[in-house]
């Protein structure tokens, strides 16, 4: 990975220099600074260049090559990563091996911003999705190869912070790439058991402990509900639970489950085969919880955090579950399968109610790809909320705004209880009707944690997997990473 400086003047040795300019900068002087670097005159770039988000022109001059990079007016966290994701993942011939980022001309809060955006959108735009590609898509990414550098420069900059500030971006793209590798892998490679091979080794590699239920474990704990959605299936289900302890006592303890559906056919109730494929991505709220654990654990966060992953496809065989099926579960309850689709309420239930009984934590957090209609109510712009806490819920909000990754909330007003009534079992997972179905779905949850005073569930069907301009077809963003490490750090 990228090795990290930061310096006062800029190194002989550096040829390639991105200059960052946002519209609020003071966009005079940085550019008389950048033509000075490039031994020019100012006059004509001032005429062309303002910062917008998107603009790029290129400099040359005293053996440098001086790109500068508008970015705009961010107003949260992603916007201000993009511009260098965009310029790393499109532009990645006019960089090379040690790459220079101008920090001067800014607040010491502003530079260590830029630092930490420049380094994770720099890597960010290394990601290649061609994994299974016969031949590679031309030539390695200059910042992806062995040694490469990314340095720092600007009169002020205090090299100790900027260089700190500039790994964590190193670090949380790092993390995040491989959740994108995770949700993108076909279910072919995705399998229960890789998932949790991905815990153990990240759990080995930056220090928190991974236990992994396999299929006679789970059966020994009574999962009944994830069971039961993996009764159709070819491949074991397995049960992730993994623990990061930071340092001092007294440490809230913070609880997250997240759904890993390896692909979701829909089982018996089958999904039209139209944008099936897309089912791949079912594992967007496992891939949330296992990323924020490794950067829970590589940041050294001052938190007790506990993560769960019920793990499994939804299939269908003559072994599958039915509709009307009757289930058991963890916490002892009964359900009615009212609709096999309905699998990721079903395998969370038990997720949340192991949670409960063996770590009782402070705060809880489920992630899922839950519902359509969650992806119908807000698009690729929000995660449906809900929440029994209203200060958890205004924190989110607040964190999910900030870092470009929105959440919206939702009500679980009682009236919706009457959906889950079954006239056979403690409930069903589906009305029968297709109206207010994130809702449900969350109604169902919340059945299931104990009026737990601190719990949000996150739908994150809409923002997991979606359009975005580094594919042709749907991908993975990385979703809950950035929401999820801000809010274990304001512990
Ligand atoms: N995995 C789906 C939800 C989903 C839909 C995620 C679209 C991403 C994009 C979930 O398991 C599901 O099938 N939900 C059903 C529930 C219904 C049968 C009650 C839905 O939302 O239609
Ligand atoms: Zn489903
Ligand atoms: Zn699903």
């Amino acid at each position: 990975m990228m090795e990290i400086s930061s310096q006062n003047t800029i190194e002989k040795s550096i040829s390639c220099l991105l200059f960052p300019i946002a519209k609020t900068d003071a966009v005079k002087d940085q550019l008389a600074k950048a033509a000075r670097l490039a031994g020019q005159g100012s006059e004509l770039l001032s005429a062309d260049f303002t910062g917008a988000a998107g603009e790029k022109t290129t400099l040359y001059g005293n053996g440098l090559k001086i790109h500068l990079i508008g970015l705009g007016e961010p107003k949260n966290w992603a916007d201000l990563i993009k511009p260098f994701r965009s310029f790393s993942h499109k532009q990645a011939a006019q960089l090379s091996a040690a790459t220079g980022v101008w920090l001067g001309g800014l607040t010491s809060a502003q530079a260590l911003r830029r630092a930490e955006a420049a380094a994770h959108g720099l890597l960010l735009g290394t990601y290649q999705l061609g994994r299974f590609r016969q031949e590679p898509a031309g030539q390695e990414h200059p910042l992806a190869q062995e040694g490469a550098q990314l340095m720092f420069f600007g009169e002020s900059l205090s090299a100790e912070e900027v260089t700190a500030a500039g790994q964590k971006g190193l670090h949380l793209a790092a993390t995040q790439m491989q959740m994108m590798d995770l949700v993108n892998a076909p279910s072919n490679y995705k399998t229960p058991e890789m998932l949790a091979s991905w815990a153990l080794a990240s759990g080995e590699a930056h220090g928190y402990s991974v236990k992994v239920l396999d299929k006679a474990a789970i059966q020994q704990e009574g999962l009944h509900a994830l069971l039961a959605v993996n009764r159709g299936s070819e491949v074991e289900p397995r049960f992730i639970i993994m623990e990061y302890q930071g340092q001092g006592g007294n440490l809230p303890k913070i609880g997250l489950v997240g759904k890993g559906v390896t692909f979701d056919t829909g089982g018996v109730s089958i999904k039209p085969s139209t944008n099936m494929h897309y089912m791949k991505s079912d594992m967007g709220g496992a891939a949330a919880v296992l990323g924020t654990m490794e950067a829970a654990a590589k940041l050294r966060l001052p938190v007790h955090l506990i993560g769960i992953v019920p793990a499994t496809d939804n299939c269908v065989d003559a072994n599958a579950i039915k509709p009307g099926d009757v289930i058991g579960s963890y916490s002892g309850k009964t359900i009615e399968v009212t609709d096999t689709d309905a699998e990721g309420r079903l395998i969370l239930a038990d997720g949340i109610a192991y949670m409960l009984k063996h770590y009782a934590p402070d705060t809880l957090i489920d992630l899922a790809t839950l519902t359509g209609s969650a992806v119908r109510t807000f698009g690729y712009h929000a995660a449906a909320l809900f929440s029994s806490s209203e200060s958890l819920q205004q924190q989110l909000m607040a964190l999910g705004e900030a870092a470009g990754e929105r959440v919206w909330p939702l009500p679980l007003w009682e009236v919706y209880e009457e959906d889950l009534k079954s006239d056979t079992a403690d409930v069903r997972n589906f009305s029968g009707r297709p109206m207010a179905g994130a809702i449900n779905a969350a109604k169902f949850l919340e059945f299931f944690t104990h009026q737990h005073p601190n719990w949000a569930h996150l739908d994150i069907a809409g923002v997991a997997f979606g359009d975005n301009e580094f594919s042709v077809q749907k991908s993975a963003s990385g979703y809950g990473l950035r929401l999820l490490t801000a809010f274990l750090e304001t512990f």
